[in-house]
């Protein structure tokens, strides 16, 4: 076992891990932070991105020991100081952009590293950046929409489906 020490949402944390522990273990199990899910044994589902040191990163890909000493943001740390939601969780309410919401923590983890990264990204850019990332309930109209909207952009004109 090796000890480990990040930061998870602003806090320091420590624990002990097997070489073998992947990062989203880590925070599931040990951490009890269970709103990063696991969606697939083959690291394609994206229900597990979270942020290491303010890039996107699919939890399951990477050991908890590769993330010591690195800052960490989960779903956990999305909401505003009040509690309230940020903006683009509340965009996923009003546009209808989940369901049973078991994709929803990794799509919004994914949907802030993109406007981090272009802040107003076009309707193909999204999908084209959410390929990782998979939904099995909504078909993917209405996730795109809401992270337009996040992004400031008038999706009036963007069919609801
Ligand atoms: Fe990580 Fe599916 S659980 S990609
Ligand atoms: Fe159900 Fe995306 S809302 S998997």
């Amino acid at each position: 076992m090796t000890k480990v020490t990040m930061t998870v949402n602003g806090k320091t944390v420590s624990g002990e891990v097997e070489g073998r522990t992947l990062l989203v273990q880590f925070l599931r199990d040990d951490l009890r932070m269970t709103g990063t899910h696991v969606g697939c044994d083959t690291s394609q589902c994206g229900a597990c991105v979270v942020h290491v040191n303010g890039e996107p990163v699919k939890a399951c890909t990477m050991f908890a020991n590769e993330a010591d000493g690195a800052t960490v943001s989960t779903i956990e740390g999305m909401a505003n100081a009040d509690g309230s939601l940020s903006v683009i969780q509340q965009a996923f309410q009003d546009h209808h952009g989940l369901q049973c919401g078991f994709c929803t923590p990794g799509m919004v983890m994914s949907a802030a590293a993109l406007l981090k990264e272009n802040p107003r990204p076009t309707e193909s850019e999204v999908r084209d950046y959410l390929e990782g990332n998979i939904c099995r309930c909504t078909g993917y109209h209405n996730i795109v929409k809401a992270i337009m909207a996040a992004s400031g952009q008038d999706v009036s004109q963007i069919a609801a489906q």
